[in-house]
């Protein structure tokens, strides 16, 4: 049988720097666990529109929809910013998103023991946190329309983005969610604002449609997003599954980072539904993006992006135990006190490098053998 097929999109800023980490790891399971990929590369992104002059080229789109699972490094940077909008570096992220059909962003902010002191948070409030956030990835305010920016007979402008969600986006990422709790603590709280906003009347009813109708046995809560933000921070050990729509996912995730310790601890992994194969369409992707302040110096964190494909061995490859391993080779060198940048506490220490944090995780890996 043909080796699972992987594109890798490393992009931008600090994504080349921590995807080098992850294609280590990948040829260390080819190596070592008989676990052998197809590995392509491709462009995206600023990189993508320096050769291409678009930040996606149709050819790499059409790659991503052929193979096994994508993984993305991060896009954008302050070089261009100046491009426009349709060809900015994230518009090729989000049509991969799209057109991949990439509805369920499951990304989940643990807490490891050996970080609990370091998170911004008290440590009893982030001690063996483990939660799930299912952002809404399609959909939303990020996709609706009307959208742009017109100007109007009196010179003054309008900027418009327009929130919409239909009853089977709702229910499909609702489907996500319970699907994980029932694997989990089976616990869900669904977030949005139907105080505020119709389509959050509309959510609500819909994942309340969904438990009631085929989820029954999964505790499901609702609270506005306004709230959950804070309840994150207040006591985030309440929550197990988290679904939320485009936007608020993309903030609440941000938030969830920090309980870790780090943004470049959070990975995330994006869903669509099973092809042909029953591997589900997919690309893996952390959740920081290319740190355009640390980019070139060697101090990015790879874990994020290691830690997506320990995602991938999971979700597309059906690898738990081989997920579990990288996980837990994470694990011991956090243990070790082996730490980069963003991980350095007030009373500060010797930072190793983005390549130096890849040695020791593959050091782990060799050691669990
Ligand atoms: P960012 O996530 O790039 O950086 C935010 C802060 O976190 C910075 O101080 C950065 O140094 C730090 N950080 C992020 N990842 C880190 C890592 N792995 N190790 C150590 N520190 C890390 O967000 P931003 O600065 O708001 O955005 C920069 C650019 O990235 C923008 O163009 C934005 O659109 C893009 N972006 C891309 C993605 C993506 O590709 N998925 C995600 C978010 C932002
Ligand atoms: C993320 C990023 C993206 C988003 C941007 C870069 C398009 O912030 O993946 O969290 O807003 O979804
Ligand atoms: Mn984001």
């Amino acid at each position: 049988m043909a080796n699972p097929s992987l594109l890798i999109l490393a992009g931008d800023g600090i994504g080349p720097e921590v995807m080098a980490e992850v294609k280590k790891i990948i040829s260390w399971y080819g190596d070592k666990r008989g676990l052998a990929f197809d590995v392509s590369e491709d462009l995206v992104g600023g990189a993508a529109y320096d050769v291409h002059g678009v930040p996606l080229a149709d050819a790499t789109m059409a790659k991503a929809q052929e193979v096994d699972a994508v993984l993305l490094g991060a896009v954008g940077g302050p070089k261009y910013d100046v491009l426009d909008f349709s060809v900015k570096p994230e518009r090729g992220l989000l049509r991969l998103r799209k057109e991949m059909d990439l509805y369920a962003n499951l990304r989940p902010a643990q807490c490891f023991d050996a970080l609990a002191d370091f998170s911004s948070l008290k440590k009893d409030v982030v001690a063996g946190l483990d939660i799930m956030i299912v952002r809404e990835l399609t959909s939303g305010v990020y996709f609706g329309t009307p959208r742009g920016i017109t100007t109007q007979p009196d010179g003054s402008r309008v900027g418009i983005n327009t929130q919409v969600y239909t009853t089977e986006e709702i229910r499909r990422v609702a489907r996500s969610a319970f699907e994980l709790a029932r694997r989990r603590n089976n616990k869900v709280c669904s977030m949005e604002k139907a105080n505020v906003m119709e389509s959050g009347i509309l959510w609500r009813e819909e994942v309340q449609w969904v438990h009631d109708n085929e989820y029954p046995d999964v505790e499901l809560s609702h609270m506005y997003a306004d709230n959950g933000a804070m309840q994150l921070v207040r006591r985030p050990k309440q929550f197990d599954v988290i679904v939320t729509d485009n936007l608020f996912g993309d903030v609440l995730s941000d938030c969830a980072a920090m309980l870790t310790g780090s943004l470049g601890m959070l990975p995330s992994a994006s869903l669509g539904a099973p092809m042909a194969n029953g591997r589900p369409k997919a690309m893996y992707e952390p959740v920081h993006g290319s740190a355009p302040d640390i980019a070139g110096q060697g101090k990015a964190n790879p874990i994020a992006c290691i830690l997506s494909f320990a995602m991938a061995l999971r979700y597309s490859f059906d690898q738990g135990d081989e997920a579990t391993r990288l996980e837990k080779a994470i694990e011991t060198v956090l243990a070790d006190g082996v730490r980069t940048a963003d991980l350095m506490g007030p009373e500060g220490g010797q930072p190793v490098s983005t390549t130096e944090m890849g040695d020791k995780i593959l050091a782990a890996l060799n050691a669990s053998l």
